[in-house]
């Protein structure tokens, strides 16, 4: 079965309560669970939230002396910022997708520098809770 690391980076642990016109009102936790069953028997996730850079880094350093098929990253607004969440994601040497629940180009002109991406073979933004799901599914078919 194929092993996926799923990166969530700062505020995604606020889904729910944090702006739910723009996120939704499902918490990251119920996300996670929706995601879980619909890849059940085909794929395997393991999923990872911390508001801290470093920690960030750290866990996609790890990522690579561990055996995963892809990492799905949301990286949060360190997707605008981070030079050194983009050079962890260089290091690895499995598919990178980045997910965003909002399509962040109908949004503020700051987020529509999408830094990290160019560490990713692929973005999927605007589908919400789906975009996980079919950032992983690509990576199961
Ligand atoms: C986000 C979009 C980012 O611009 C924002 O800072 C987030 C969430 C998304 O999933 O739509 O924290 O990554």
């Amino acid at each position: 079965m194929k092993k996926f690391l799923i990166i969530n980076g700062p505020n995604l642990n606020m889904l729910g309560k944090r702006e739910p016109e723009i996120y939704g009102t499902e918490s990251l936790e119920e996300i996670t669970k929706w995601t879980d069953e619909r890849v059940k028997g085909k794929a395997l996730l393991e999923w990872y939230q911390s508001n801290v850079e470093g920690e960030i880094v750290s866990r996609i350093q790890s990522a690579h002396s561990e055996k995963y098929d892809a990492l799905i990253i949301n990286p949060g607004g360190y997707a605008h910022t981070s030079v050194a969440i983009h050079d962890a994601l260089k290091i690895l040497k499995i598919p990178v997708i980045e997910v965003h629940l909002s399509q962040v180009y109908k949004r503020e002109e700051f987020r529509h520098t999408l830094l990290t991406a160019k560490a990713c073979s692929a973005i999927m933004s605007g589908l919400g809770k789906q975009s996980y799901y079919v950032a992983i599914s690509s990576q199961i078919h």
